[in-house]
Formats: C-alpha cells, structure tokens, sequence
C-alpha cells in the first residue's frame, strides 16, 4: 500500500487495531513548529518548568515567582502569585504588536451574511462592551450568564466579561428554559447575556423567550437583575422594562477606552456546566493564568500553527469546552485568524462546510468523529466538487475516531497527505491532554497516542497500578496539569468524590484506555454512566429524573447504545405508573410524547433516539437496575450474564416488548 505523501510504515496487529502507521512527509516536518523529540523527555524531566516557559509567552502586568502550589490536594494553584488580563492578552496585546490589521475571526452567518472583523476592532469592540458591562454592574468575581447563537457578539461578551475580572457560564442555546435555570442559579448570575435568537436549519431558533421562560419558573425570582439582548434575527421578543436592554441601544453609549487592569492567575475565569454519574450538572471551574498557558501552547503546538498564514476553523459550538478553549481563548491568544459559522453543515446543502474552507482558504480543520461519519454517510461527491487544498493539518475531538472514518477523513478532505491530531481532552482538562504532535508523531488511526510535553497520563488496573504495554484499564492523570478544573463550583466535596477518591492524588478521568504494544494510548470511551452523543457529554442519570418528572413513568432506565453515526444514543426503558395505565389502555404514541418530554427537559440533544414501554426492569437481588442488560437489548445484541438478576425471566419479556416495537 503506498500514500500519496508519505510512505505507511507496517506494523503488527494487536486486538483490532489497525496495521498502519503514517509517519509525518519529510516536507511537513521540516517546517513545522515542534519537530525534535526531545520535547518529550525535556518537558519530562521537570514539567513545571516547561509550563513556566510556556507561561512567559503570555503578558504577565505582575511576573509569577511560584510555579504549582499542589500543597492542598487535589486543589491546584498554577502561576498563583502572578497577575493578568486574560482579555488583554487576547486582544490588546496583538495590537500593541502591530498585528491589528489581521483578521481574528471571518464570521459567515448561516443565511449566507458575512463580515471580517480584525484585532483592532474585536479589541474595540471589547472595551466597549466591557464598560456597558461595568455599568450595567459587573465587576470583579460576579458570573455572568451567556446563551447566545454563534456569532461575533457571543465572543466579544466572553472577552469583555474576562476583561473585568469576571466569569462567565456559557449555557449551550440547545439547552431548555429548566437546564437554563439550574444553571443561572447554582452559578447565581446577576446578568444574562442572549439574543433574540439564532440561525439553524434555515429557521429562527429563538433564544430570548427560553430567558423569559427560564426566568418565569419557580415563582419567578432569581438572582438575575438584568438581561441584555442582541439583535439577531429579529423574530418577536418581548422586553421587561427595567430588565431587559437591546444591546444595540445600550452599547452606543460606550466609546473604546478601557484601561484594562491585571487579576491574580487563578481568578475564575469561566464555569462550564456538563454532565456527571448524577443527575444534577456539575459547575467545572476553570481560572486564568494556566487555562491560558495550556490553551495557547496546545493550540499551538497540535496545529502546527502558523498564525501569519494558516486560516484556522474549530466547528464547535461556543457553548462546549471545545468552544471555549479551541474557538475562543487558545486562538485569540495566539493572534489566529480563525473562521467561525453560525449554523449546521448542511445548511443549505451539505456542500457547506466545505464551501466555507473554500471561500476563506482554512488550513487547519477541527471537527468531531460524528460530522466526519455524517459526511461519510452523503459520500465523497459533495467535498469533492470544492477546492480544499488549503487544508494542511486536520483535527479531531469528542470521541474516539474509527480508522475508517480517520482514513476517510484524511483521503478526502486532507487530499491523502494532511496529518490528522486525534485530540483527547474533557470539560476537567481544560485543554488537550493527549494528542499526536503532527511534526513528529507517526499516526495511527484511532489512537491519540501519546500525552502532550509537560502531561503525565496513563492507564491503570483498578488498584492504580499502572498496565503493562499490549493491556488495558483506566486513565489516570499522574500530575497536575495547568487548566486542570480547579472544583465543582459550590461543591468541593463532590469535586474530591468524583475524581480524587479513587487514586488519592492521581486524576481519574472516567475513561477506559489501553496501552498498545508500542506504549501508544487509544481511549476507549467512558467507564461510568455517562454518556457521549455526537461528541456531546450527556448523564443517564439526568435524562432518568427528567423522565419521570413525566406524569406516566414510574421509573426508568437510559443507557448508551452504539450508533454508527452519533458514536452512542441515547435509549430509555420506562415502566408506567398504574395509575396512568388504569386510565390509559392504550399507550401508542406515548413513546414519542416521551421524546420530546425529555427535549423539553433538557434540551434537543438529550432526546432519546428510542423510548421503550416495559413492564418491568431488570435489578438485582440488592434492587440496582443492570443497565449493562438494558444495552446489550437495545443494541440487539445476545444478553450477556444474567446470573445476578432477582428475576432471571425479565430479560425475555422486556426484549419481547422492545422487539413488538422494533
Ligand atoms: O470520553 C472522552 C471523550 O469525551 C469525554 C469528554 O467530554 P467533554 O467534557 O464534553 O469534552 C469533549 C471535548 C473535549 C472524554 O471523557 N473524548 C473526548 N475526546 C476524545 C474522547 N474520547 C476518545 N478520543 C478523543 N479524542
């Protein structure tokens, strides 16, 4: 088998994994940022002191004389006597180095509107904003709540709230009015950030009066004092004198003068709300000064970036980590121009995506395993017909890439020659852990191989032991990383449970890996319930209260099923209540209705793709539900052990009913 650039290096077989290596073209390697390897066992050596390095690329208004402070584990200081502006070193700085006249974001709306703004007017804009923010009351140590589309403004809130020494809590525009809620009060937000709505699919998907709603539930009053809405997509909205303000009407107000002062490093910078085992959110608190070294240098360095000429578009949504890190603050801070879109890949037609690589010559693409298998499903025809030539590094996240897909991915979209970084990160991490270095890595497809310089990860037995090479088990973060979560926000002790308790001061991800034969690491999925969805982190625990907050269930059961597009689905076993059986004899159609109960719950995302009616669940002896059961049913597999069930018949009923509705 030969490439096209390139040669493929053979390699033996181990368990289902693939035969090939990619080594990186001699041409690529030799211009690329990081090429010698001795990053690795440098930055190995003494860790601390390659992240110290990486941190005086940022400008520091105090310089930090302390490095990591581990002496109250697991909480974490990094850089903790320094101060800075995390939005000046976005911003600011860039244009203090002349740079203002590049592009920082090229903004293409899902209608097909389209504008520039460089460093000079995003910088502009930000100080604006930030002092309508500072009159509006915000000021140090306050959150801010933001649940925005895709667009300009929804960056420069994030920056200007930054700039005041304030966090922000992006809730994703796909969540509903109750996630909302949960989310602006445990984080007790004063403001809200919105827009009257946002572009998707060719419609208006309205924003501001999910606010309404949101601010409506449980009587009405919370923290919130003021909301401050953009003007988008002109749909209805209705406005609450005294709470509500156009931010168009507001901003005009406000000049371009904003001296920006410098905050300790680890001031909160944002919280980032995602799923856990149970069902309520967890607030994932991420601070300044080494969110930022990790962001930057891992944007950097994965990329290969070369911010004077690449064209860089991370697709995901500013409401996710990869949003925050990858679309906001690793590119801005390192003076990228990135491309961002407002709405979904096939929008209008599934050429979209690729026209847009087209029309702005992106040279580094980063995208989810899921969208890949989406395109793959279409077929090659449609990339085919644009020019994607630009593209010279490609990047994935989210989930474990298939080879097909990888390969796929590589043959098509990076012309056979464009090295693919297979990223593995979470929400906690803040930023890549676990990633090839396209320089120097020789790929395999399906693995993220090897943790970055300055990140030490590895795969445990269940004791902590660490596996031999050709084994599996759990991922383990052996040190402190600097955009290391620093807590649950409110909850110290669930921050201590959920990842400290079992390996003492070793980070436990919640992640199956295994080592292969050549001491590569490829991530094996989650080994707790949570679930992932198209890239998306989703509890069964979550979606299990929502759903018997419905008047007909009693109880339920949600599990991950394997999808070949979405990576897993999401598939729920209800038992009735009698009480809604006694007055309902027929219950078609209650499926659907219990669909979109869990849509309007939660929010879109978390809607199952099945809903099973069942007269009972499978426990055991001790009443625990053996959801592993429940999985191998929904994905028709042969029903593994069911030794340990109280009842052992309750298997064979439950699959006559799935398979009734199948
Ligand atoms: O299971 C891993 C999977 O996504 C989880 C983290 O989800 P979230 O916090 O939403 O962040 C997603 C974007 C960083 C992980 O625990 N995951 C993420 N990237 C990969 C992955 N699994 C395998 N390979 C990856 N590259």
């Amino acid at each position: 088998m030969t490439e096209q650039n390139g040669t493929i290096e053979s390699h033996p077989v181990h368990h289902g994994e693939v035969a090939e290596t990619y080594p990186p073209n001699a041409e690529f390697k030799a211009q690329a940022r990081v090429n010698d390897p001795s990053v690795y066992w440098r930055a190995a050596q003494d860790p601390e002191g390659y992240w110290a390095d990486e941190a005086t690329n940022l400008q520091w208004t105090k310089p930090f004389t302390e490095i990591l402070d581990w002496s109250n584990p697991p909480f974490a200081k990094w850089f903790a006597d320094g101060e800075l502006n995390v939005s000046v070193n976005c911003l600011d700085r860039h244009v203090a180095a002349g740079l203002g006249d590049r592009v920082a974001i090229h903004f293409e709306g899902e209608p097909g509107d389209a504008r520039s703004i460089t460093y000079a007017e995003l910088t502009h804009e930000v100080k604006r904003a930030a002092n309508m923010l500072t009159s509006l009351g915000v000021t140090a140590g306050d959150r801010v709540a933001l649940y925005m589309p895709m667009i300009p403004e929804t960056v420069i809130s994030m920056l200007a709230v930054a700039r005041l020494g304030a966090a922000h809590s992006v809730v994703f525009g796909g969540f509903s009015a109750e996630s909302l809620r949960a989310r602006i009060d445990d984080a007790e937000a004063e403001l809200v950030i919105t827009a009257d709505g946002g572009y998707r699919k060719s419609r208006v998907s309205a924003l501001k009066p999910t606010v309404d709603d949101a601010l409506a539930l449980h009587g009405g009053g919370s923290t919130v004092q003021k909301v401050l809405v953009v003007e988008r997509t002109k749909n209805d909205v209705t406005m609450e004198p005294g709470r509500d303000l156009w931010w168009h009407e507001e901003i005009t107000a406000y000049d371009g003068d904003h001296e920006a002062q410098g905050f300790p490093a680890e001031n909160p910078l944002f919280i980032l709300y995602t799923s856990g085992t149970t069902g309520k959110p967890k607030g994932i608190l991420h601070t300044s000064g080494g969110y930022l070294t990790q962001v930057s240098t891992t944007h950097r360095n994965v990329f290969d970036l070369k911010p004077e000429t690449d064209v860089y578009w991370c697709t995901a949504d500013i409401g996710w980590i990869t949003g925050h890190s990858y679309v906001v603050y690793g590119p801005l801070a390192n003076g990228a121009t990135q491309v961002i879109y407002e709405g979904t890949p096939e929008t209008p037609t599934w050429g979209r995506w690729w026209e847009i690589i087209q029309k702005y010559g992106v040279s580094i693409f980063y995208t989810a395993p899921t969208a890949i298998r989406s395109f793959m499903k279409i077929g090659r025809q449609v990339p085919e017909q644009y020019d994607l030539s630009s593209i010279r590094v490609l990047g994935s996240v989210g989930e474990p890439i298939n080879p097909e897909a990888w390969r796929w991915y590589r043959e098509v979209i990076g012309a056979g020659s464009a090295p693919i970084v297979d990223t593995w990160w979470q929400t906690e991490t803040g930023a890549m852990m676990i990633a090839p270095l396209p320089g120097l890595t020789h790929l395999k497809p399906g693995s993220a191989q090897a943790p970055l310089p300055g990140i030490s990860a590895t795969v445990a037995d269940d004791d902590g032991n660490p596996v031999s090479n050709g084994q599996g088990g759990l991922l383990v973060v052996q040190r402190p990383w600097p955009a290391m979560v620093r807590t649950i926000w409110g909850d110290d002790e669930r921050f201590k449970e959920t990842y400290w308790e079992k390996f003492g001061d070793r980070y436990f991800a919640g992640d199956g890996a295994r080592l292969d034969e050549d001491g590569d690491l490829w991530l094996l999925g989650r080994v707790d319930d949570v679930m992932n969805v198209s890239g998306h982190r989703l509890s069964t625990a979550e979606i299990e209260s929502a759903l018997i907050e419905n008047h007909a269930v009693a109880e339920s059961a949600v599990v991950g099923a394997d999808d070949p597009t979405t990576g897993q689905a999401v598939v729920a076993f209800c038992v009735l209540k009698e009480s809604y059986l006694t007055d309902h004899v027929n219950t078609e159609g209650l499926d659907q209705e219990l669909r979109v109960f869990v849509g309007k719950q939660i929010g879109a995302i978390a809607r199952p793709r099945n809903v099973y009616i069942v007269a009972e669940l499978p426990k055991t002896r001790s009443g625990k539900i053996m959801r592993r059961l429940l999985k191998d049913i929904a994905e028709g597999k042969e029903i593994g052990d069911t030794s340990t069930l109280a009842d052992t018949m309750v298997m064979s009923t439950i699959q006559d009913q799935v398979i009734g509705k199948k």
